[in-house]
């Protein structure tokens, strides 16, 4: 399985600290955010990891990870010239996906759990990480029945039909590139991974993983203060790099 982080964005959210330099850059307690991320694929066993990021910001990615010799894999990076959405992402990877499965995480998100055993048993189609929040109308969110079995996503719903909010974990077969390059540019004018997800649902290939531990984004300045919590707090004994 192949692995991409996606660590481009323009982060507004976080000007004027994200004015000179990469959100996934900043510092999350005593690592730089984009760390966790890492450390959650390295764990999972993926070796061969595509680092997509925004070009004003290449060389210091370059950097600050090198090669991937350090932490025992291999990296590769590409370029997101403008932020136009999470699916964008296996277009650019086409390449570098070759035909396998890939594991995305977003460069902004840490997770406590592990995905070994996700990653290890996946077969092919989709599998999403869900996990319960109270505002889940600020997400990506899914319908399940009583056997976890995918009735409905949708992108941040003002009705939103559970409180199980999509993560920034996501594990596709190869097909992803065609779908994504299929894919139409949203009204915020951004390739969607929900419209990635939908097409699985429709094959009905689409598996829902509930996430048992902590989750979050570090995208705003509350986020981010308790991402820095979380991460002395909860994240330090999983990290291996
Ligand atoms: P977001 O938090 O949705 O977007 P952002 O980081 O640009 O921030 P803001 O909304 O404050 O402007 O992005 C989630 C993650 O995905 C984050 O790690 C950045 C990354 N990303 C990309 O790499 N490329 C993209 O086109 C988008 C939309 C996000």
């Amino acid at each position: 399985m192949r692995g991409i982080i996606l660590s481009g964005g323009s982060a507004t959210r976080l000007r004027p600290c994200t004015k000179v330099t990469s959100k996934q850059l900043l510092p999350v307690y005593n690592r730089p955010m984009i760390y966790y991320p890492l450390n959650t694929l390295i764990k999972a066993g993926i070796k061969d990891i595509l680092i997509i990021v925004a070009p004003e910001r290449a060389g210091d990615y370059l950097n600050l990870l090198g090669s991937g010799k350090e932490f025992g894999v291999k990296f590769t990076y590409e370029i997101q010239d403008k932020p136009k959405g999470l699916a964008e992402a296996f277009i650019i990877g086409e390449n570098f996906i070759d035909n396998e499965s890939v594991a995305m995480i977003l460069g902004d998100n840490i997770f406590e759990d592990d995905f070994v055993e996700a990653v290890k048993s996946f077969k092919g189609g989709a599998k999403i990480f869900a996990k319960e929040v109270k505002d889940p109308e600020r997400f990506g969110v899914v319908e399940v029945n009583s056997d976890w079995h995918a009735l409905s996503i949708e992108e941040k719903p003002a009705q939103p039909k559970s409180n199980l909010a999509v993560t920034g974990f996501y594990v596709f077969d190869h097909r992803v590139v065609e779908a994504a390059k299929q894919t139409q540019p949203s009204a915020r004018g951004e390739l969607e991974i929900i419209d990635l997800h939908n097409y699985y649902l429709r094959l009905g290939e689409l598996e829902v993983v509930p996430v048992k531990g902590g989750w979050l984004d570090a995208g705003t300045f509350d986020s981010l203060l308790a991402a820095q919590i979380f991460a002395k707090d909860k994240m330090q004994d999983k990290m291996i790099i």
